[in-house]
């Protein structure tokens, strides 16, 4: 076990180079399943849920080769078990992609049910309207998701909530349906579209990746053979600009699409931050020479203010004079790190779903835990903008989704070291 200790109080400058996204690798490793061939996949982020997921398609017969740290083949054509009942399947959320490829391939699946960050309830209702909706017969026992059909024949659906994961998931048991498919009310996410894209790569006909309404041609075979490259992730860019913000700092963040993080630097821009895209075309420099402003903030799916930095910018908003309003309309219950944040000396009241932001003129180092990924990353941030030292404790949930976070930072100038745990810390 480790923690990380931060030296507050330094301005981070310099350029990073931002890794491939989370949330596309851990779909678009399952959606391989799909393929006839080897896929070789490139700007693959080094993290723990990775990791995780590509250790579950070994244990159920897949053949990885890893060419680099970024860049793995996998192929998975000789896998005959649709079954992914594993440990390590119940412990990462993205596993449900599983049902979906796995279904689509076999017209059969069976998974253990998903488990991941907290954040309140977690339904999968529109996972399982999707699979229904194709002709799956879906049942949930011991544990376990079951998902079987004679024939997948393709469909419309209109998603009762915009859902990132059950619109990837339709996607994948639709992309060998019999016919066309239509999702209404599709999610948008740079990471549906990364994964449309992966599938259309390989040989699958989908339209309307980004839009609300996605088809999908059903197609015999996805033949494979080429090579993809994962797109930049915008949550760990994202929260490196805000890493800037809270220190005064001038980070250009690079290897990444400016346009996938719009909303973030319209709220920097807000506050007062500069935030400019560089002549490259994929990187954003954002630096800070005056007094940033407080702003309300509302969580939205895409192209809204992500949720999944809400928990940074609660963070950097805490610092800054004035108060600011955060409402977090994606999940009912994302707001567990606030009391670490008042060890900080962080005031801020929380309201259901709406937290209240005094911003405080500095916060100060305390030790404090990473109470998701998050919400860890959060506590990275607060730390780096606070005056004195600051200890983040349960750093493993960090790792999960950030690759090597400390020498990222350090890159940037932050004095942060990652220290192994002493029975002195508990
Ligand atoms: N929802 C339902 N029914 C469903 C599915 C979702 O009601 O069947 C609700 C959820 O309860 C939530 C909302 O719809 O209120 C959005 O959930 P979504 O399905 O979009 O979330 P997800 O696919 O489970 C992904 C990311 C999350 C990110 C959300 C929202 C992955 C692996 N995870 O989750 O990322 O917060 O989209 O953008 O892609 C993270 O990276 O830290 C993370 C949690």
């Amino acid at each position: 076990m480790h923690k990380l200790v931060i030296t507050g109080g330094t301005s981070l400058e310099g350029e990073i180079t931002i890794s491939g996204a989370k949330n596309s690798a851990v779909a678009i490793i399952p959606a391989t399943l799909l393929v006839d061939g080897p896929c070789r996949i490139e700007n693959i982020p080094k993290i723990k849920d990775v990791k995780m997921f590509l250790k579950i398609l070994e244990n159920i017969g897949a053949i990885i080769e890893y060419i680099d740290d970024s860049t793995v083949i996998i192929d998975t054509s000789s896998i005959d078990s649709y079954e992914a009942r594993y440990d390590e399947a119940s412990k990462i959320r993205a596993s449900y992609y599983l049902m979906g490829a796995l279904l689509g391939k076999f017209k059969n699946a069976r998974v253990a049910l998903p488990g991941g960050c907290d954040f309140g309830t977690r339904p999968i209702d529109q996972h399982i309207k999707a699979f229904e909706s194709l002709g799956a017969k879906v049942d949930i026992e011991h544990g376990l998701i079951t998902a079987r059909a004679n024939e997948l024949n393709g469909s419309s659906f209109y998603m009762d909530v915009v859902s990132v994961g059950a619109t990837i998931n339709a996607m994948l048991a639709a992309v060998k349906a019999k016919g066309t498919t239509v999702i209404e009310n599709a999610a948008k996410e740079p990471h549906v579209v990364d994964v449309a894209n992966f599938l259309n790569n390989m040989g699958a006909n989908i339209i309307g990746a980004g839009t609300d309404i996605i088809k999908i041609k059903g197609v015999d075979k996805l033949p494979g053979g080429t090579t993809y490259s994962i797109v930049p992730d915008q949550i760990e860019a994202g929260t490196f600009m805000i890493a800037s913000a809270i220190t005064n700092g001038d980070i250009t963040v690079k290897n990444i699409i400016p346009k996938h993080l719009e909303s973030l630097s319209a709220k920097l821009i807000e506050m007062g931050a500069s935030v400019k895209e560089n002549d490259d075309g994929d990187s954003l420099r954002v630096k800070i020479d005056k007094k940033l402003l407080a702003v309300n903030i509302k969580t939205q799916p895409y192209p809204g203010f992500p949720t999944d930095l809400q928990p940074q910018i609660t963070a950097l908003l805490s610092q800054v004079d004035g108060i600011s309003i955060i409402t977090e309309a994606v999940w009912d219950s994302r707001f567990q790190y606030i009391p670490e944040l008042r060890r900080m000396g962080a005031q801020i009241r929380v309201e259901g779903r709406i937290a209240i932001v005094e911003g405080v003129e500095r916060l100060t180092g305390a030790k404090i835990k990473a109470t998701d990924l998050r919400a860890g990353a959060a506590m990275i941030v607060a730390g780096l903008g606070a005056e004195g030292i600051t200890e983040v404790h349960d750093l493993e949930i960090i790792d999960r989704g950030y690759e090597n976070v400390e020498e990222k930072f350090k890159q940037v100038g932050a004095k942060i070291e990652r220290v192994r745990i002493t029975e002195m810390d508990y």
